[in-house]
């Protein structure tokens, strides 16, 4: 898979610790082993993408085993793909990375947020961590085997344009009664908006659904990495913070849909 500047579109080389285009634009490859392909004029903030906190909450949660469910069912429904792998939404590789081994695959891991490459890069040697948007993905045209998308953003057009015409793309997402516990103790009234578990994408197919729902329970600081994991944490209010803190046990369900997708022929 080859990776495309992105500041002249034309193939970027590696060249010692860097990677370079024809044009003599050059990208570093941190000591961690990502490169940083988000050009300054492309950012809308200092730092986009989730903090060091919410990454390190996340390292430490999905350490915690808690999703492994989700993991092995992505595992299953990937049977029989075949890769390269590009994850967009990476974060900090949990996912990705065992994805990428059970398919004996090539792994390109792929976010916004730096400190979440960061952290990919440094425990997941074998695979490349990029910092890049999903909105331009510094990738040629056509060349990924499977695009992975998981509780993070999908972008139809962008991602039909670099898989190959046999690719698959699979997507995560949250289903409305995913996390209720939490919601119940943060939100005094919770009114969910019915969400459609499995969008009409356009340029794709919808070859295969399958929902994966169980329970679980965390305690003491995996409380609070469980809410620093999700979008709530952009939302809680005082209240709902501190009837969170005062949280010891929680038993939730988590219950999301994998949803497989083709390009249309
Ligand atoms: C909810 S997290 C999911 C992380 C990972 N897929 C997982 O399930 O553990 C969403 C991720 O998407 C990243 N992100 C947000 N906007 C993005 C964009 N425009 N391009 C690439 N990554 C983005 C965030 O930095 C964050 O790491
Ligand atoms: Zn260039």
């Amino acid at each position: 898979m080859n990776l495309l500047c992105p500041l002249c579109g034309e193939i970027l080389q590696k060249a010692e610790r860097s990677l370079v285009c024809p044009n003599r634009h050059s990208f570093d490859i941190a000591r961690q082993g990502y490169v940083n392909l988000l050009p300054v004029q492309n950012k809308r903030s200092l730092n986009p993408g989730d903090t060091k906190e919410q990454v390190q909450s996340r390292r430490e949660f999905l350490d915690g085993g808690f999703y492994a469910p989700i993991c092995e069912a992505l595992c299953k429904m990937a049977e029989g793909l075949s890769g390269p792998v590009l994850d967009v939404g990476c974060g900090e590789g949990y996912y990705s990375s065992r994805l990428a081994e059970s398919m004996g695959a090539e792994l390109w891991g792929l976010d916004i947020s730096k400190e979440a490459v960061r952290f990919a890069a440094g425990r997941y040697k074998e695979a490349q961590w990029l910092c890049a948007s999903a909105a331009r993905l510094p990738v040629e045209d056509g060349s990924v085997g499977l695009l992975t998308s998981l509780f993070a953003v999908t972008l139809p057009e962008e991602f039909l344009r670099v898989l190959r015409p046999d690719g698959a793309f699979v997507q995560v997402l949250a289903a409305p009664d995913h996390l209720l516990g939490l919601k119940n103790i943060i939100y005094p009234s919770l009114t969910e908006k019915p969400k459609d578990s499995a969008p009409e994408l356009p340029g794709f197919t919808l070859e295969r659904s399958e929902f994966v729902r169980f329970s679980f329970t965390v305690e003491g600081k995996q409380v609070q990495n469980l809410l620093s994991m999700t979008p709530h944490v952009y939302r809680i209010s005082k209240e709902g913070a501190e009837a969170l803190a005062a949280t010891e046990t929680l038993t939730d369900t988590a219950s999301c849909v994998l949803n497989l997708y083709r390009p249309k022929k």
